[in-house]
């Protein structure tokens, strides 16, 4: 007779603890801990079971794990080729950014190709969707429909079509009876993807969850499905824009960090090759407290222009706005810029935007915030065809970057003749070093201060 235990886990960090608390004691979050019951001592007193079968590492069949492309480029780069037959993907992102359309895309790519697409839309009608996919272009005869949410019947349909590509459209309103009645819940979740897991690996179909995320920015559902699956893609953007990015958070079968820009257009996702024109596009050149850094983000170099205002504040406590960057580091520049540079920013209110909603963590940013923010407080513009670009430390050095080379190339490209960078950068066609030991001597080759 197999017994039982009852533990208590956190939907936010995926933390156990023994007993129900308000708070998590590991990640403070409020309100995230579940009672589950999870099965003790199976295997206890039982006689070994039959060895599993094991097999030379050299004698694997390595191709079986090629990707196959999804016809969606700017996804495809993301991916590092495509999806991979035989694995399970997640793709998460908040309601509205734009996922089932990327995915419908995909299953009229796939299906030109020739495979059978199995599209599980358990949000909405097979008409609503055909509709949308019509609008799209995206229709094709061998993408099948289905609007059904119970799993057990979603397997059944699996095994009877046989597809090359599954998706699953969401993992939280499908549900499995046996598990409970009701979709969304932790065990409802990680039940289906570790199902959905098996069914990817037994079958060797590529399979894609499509998971919604709180405005937090974290899955709804156990953090714990981001371990089940091979490859967890966040779709991001700014819903007043136009812009969407696509990103790999985890990816089994390749790189991470590569960034696929899509625009959002009537007629669904355009891919765009060339991101930093379209980031410089609205740019006022010559204004104090605007600059450009040319940034990287996996193998992909794009600029954009970092934005800052600082104004007087009616305010005891003035406020600091940051946008598209890390809040933190933007504290950490000021305060390297108030003890380092003399700036006081004590009395003012600072705003930071990185124009076009794209978030990034680049530390080659570090530069481009000083001296945007310098530039603002001195009402003086930074040069039309300049370039900054640079970590910045706490002692107020400049540090190197990654992929300085590339970095430069492209903003020579885009016609930039200057740039602002640490010392010993190698030379790049095209465009002019200035290089700078320290923020203090980097801020004076790019905004010369006021007398
Ligand atoms: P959708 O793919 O349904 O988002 P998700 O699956 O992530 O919830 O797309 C949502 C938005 O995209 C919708 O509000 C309208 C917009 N949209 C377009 O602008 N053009 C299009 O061609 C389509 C299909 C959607
Ligand atoms: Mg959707």
């Amino acid at each position: 007779m197999s017994k039982t235990r009852t533990l208590h886990r956190c939907l936010e960090c995926g933390a156990v603890s023994a007993r129900w608390a308000g708070r998590c004691a590991t990640c403070q979050a409020w309100n995230s801990i579940v009672e589950e019951v999870e099965p003790v001592g199976r295997s206890a007193g039982l006689a070994h079971p039959a060895p599993s079968t094991v097999v030379g590492l050299g004698a694997v069949q390595a191709d079986r794990a090629l990707p196959v492309p999804t016809g969606v480029g700017e996804l495809d780069r993301v991916l590092g080729g495509g999806f991979v037959p035989g694995s399970i993907s997640l793709l998460g992102g908040e309601p509205g950014i734009g996922k089932s359309t990327l995915l419908l895309h995909v299953a009229a790519s796939w299906a030109a190709t020739g495979r059978t697409v199995l599209y599980v839309c358990a949000e909405e009608s097979t008409a609503q969707v055909g509709r949308r996919a019509a609008r799209l272009g995206a229709v094709h005869d061998s993408v099948l429909l289905t609007s059904e949410t119970s799993l057990p019947s979603v397997l059944a349909a699996v095994d009877q079509i046989g597809p090359e590509l599954l998706v699953v459209d969401s993992i939280q309103t499908v549900i499995d009876p046996e598990v409970g009645p009701a979709p969304g819940t932790v065990a409802q979740v990680r039940d289906g993807a570790a199902r959905l897991t098996r069914l990817a690996k037994e079958r060797g179909i590529a399979v894609v969850l499509v998971g919604h995320v709180t405005k937090e920015g974290s899955l709804a559902g156990p953090r714990v499905l981001e371990h089940v699956v091979d490859t967890v893609l966040s779709f991001e953007g700014d819903r007043h824009h136009a812009l969407r990015f696509v990103r790999a958070v985890k990816h089994r079968f390749g790189a991470t960090g590569e960034l696929g820009v899509f625009e959002m257009t009537e007629r669904g996702l355009v891919g765009v090759p060339d991101a930093s024109g379209l980031f410089l596009a609205d740019r006022c050149a010559g204004v104090p407290g605007s600059v450009v850094v040319p940034a990287v983000e996996g193998q992909r170099p794009i600029l954009v222009e970092v934005q800052a205002l600082v104004a007087q504040s009616p305010l005891a406590m003035p406020r600091r706005s940051v946008q598209g960057l890390d809040q933190g580091r933007v504290s950490l520049l000021l305060a390297v810029l108030e003890h380092r540079c003399g700036l006081t920013l004590a009395k003012q209110d600072g705003f930071v935007s990185l124009v076009g909603g794209l978030h990034l963590d680049d530390p080659g940013t570090d530069l481009a915030v000083a001296v945007a923010v310098a530039s603002a407080a001195w009402n003086r513009s930074v040069p039309r065809d300049l370039v900054v670009c640079g970590e910045v430390g706490l002692a107020g050095e400049l540090r190197q970057v990654s992929q300085v080379g590339r970095r430069l190339s492209e903003a020579a490209r885009l016609g930039f003749r200057r740039a602002v960078v640490p010392r010993n950068v190698p030379a790049v066609d095209g465009i002019e070093l200035l290089p700078a030991s320290d923020l203090r001597q980097a801020l004076s080759l790019a905004v010369a201060r006021n007398a």
